[in-house]
């Protein structure tokens, strides 16, 4: 383990060596950007491009971020204006600058449609520079619904992103296989919702169902979900709580609506 440890360190220190041997002259000017990121749907993501200098004098002619299509995002002129292009991506966007050091780019609410490469391209005085982030989104689902009726236990996940799969379980014993799963996908836009049902009567004291939410393309469940024994079947999420919140508004509106009418 140790012995390890030291070779690793060893060979970090040669690749370091070899890196700065191999460079001729230090570079005029600099772009970093990170290589990556991995975003959970719907959360904003800030995309920061920095500049750095040896020598002093630098001039930015142009400073921008770019889609892979060549659309604009955010761009900064000679003069140091900077102007943001919110058409070009499906959901709003947000850009500051920073003068001579750096320029970032926020997604508010990443989509599916949003993944892939942001360029970071740079004109200026000491050369011309183009670095790149790629964005990923992380697995998601915005709801997880399970529900118990007289033909059994039904689960609804809701905005899943990427595809995904439902494997069912009572108590330890995973009853994926049974044949009477029914699974049916509808797409809404870029997402999904998936809803599974197993035609299975639910005896009280059999084990309680859970659905599990599985992600081929990333190997793992997202979420699970236990269904409730007979009778008690409720939903949960946040919409339960958006519909109440819509029903008081109305009732307000009733309410400040009959004074009116009192007056
Ligand atoms: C449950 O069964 C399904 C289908 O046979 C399988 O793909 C999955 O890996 C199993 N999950 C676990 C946790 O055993
Ligand atoms: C559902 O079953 C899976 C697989 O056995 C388990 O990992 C998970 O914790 C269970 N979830 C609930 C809510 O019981």
């Amino acid at each position: 383990m140790n012995l390890f440890t030291q070779e690793t360190v060893i060979l970090w220190l040669r690749v370091a060596v070899t890196l700065s041997n191999t460079e001729p002259t230090a570079e005029l000017v600099k772009l970093s950007t990170v290589d990556s990121l991995i975003v959970p749907c719907h959360q904003s993501v800030t995309l920061q491009c920095r500049i750095s200098t040896l020598q002093e004098g630098l001039s930015i002619y142009h400073l921008a971020w770019v889609l892979q299509d060549g659309k604009y995002l955010c761009d900064v002129n000679a003069t140091g204006v900077m102007r943001t292009h919110p058409g070009n991506t499906p959901s709003a966007i947000e850009c500051s600058y920073t003068p001579q050091t750096q320029l970032s780019l926020t997604l508010l609410q990443v989509q599916p449609l949003e993944q892939g490469k942001y360029l970071c391209k740079l004109r200026s005085s000491h050369g011309v520079k183009v670095t790149t982030t790629t964005v990923k989104l992380q697995g998601c689902y915005r709801e997880a619904q399970p529900s118990v009726s007289d033909e059994g236990p039904t689960c609804t996940f809701t905005e899943v992103y990427p595809d995904g799969e439902v494997h069912w379980f009572q108590g330890p014993n995973n009853v994926t296989g049974d044949p009477k799963i029914k699974t049916k996908q509808v797409k809404d836009g870029k997402f999904l919702t998936i809803t599974s049902s197993l035609n299975r009567k639910t005896v009280s004291g059999e084990g309680a169902y859970n659905c599990s939410l599985w992600i081929p393309s990333t190997g793992a469940y997202l979420t699970s979900s236990l269904v409730p024994e007979h009778g008690e079947a409720r939903v949960e999420g946040p919409n339960a709580n958006g519909a109440g919140a819509i029903g008081s508004v109305w009732k307000t509106f009733l309410v400040l609506l009959s004074t009116l009418f009192l007056v």
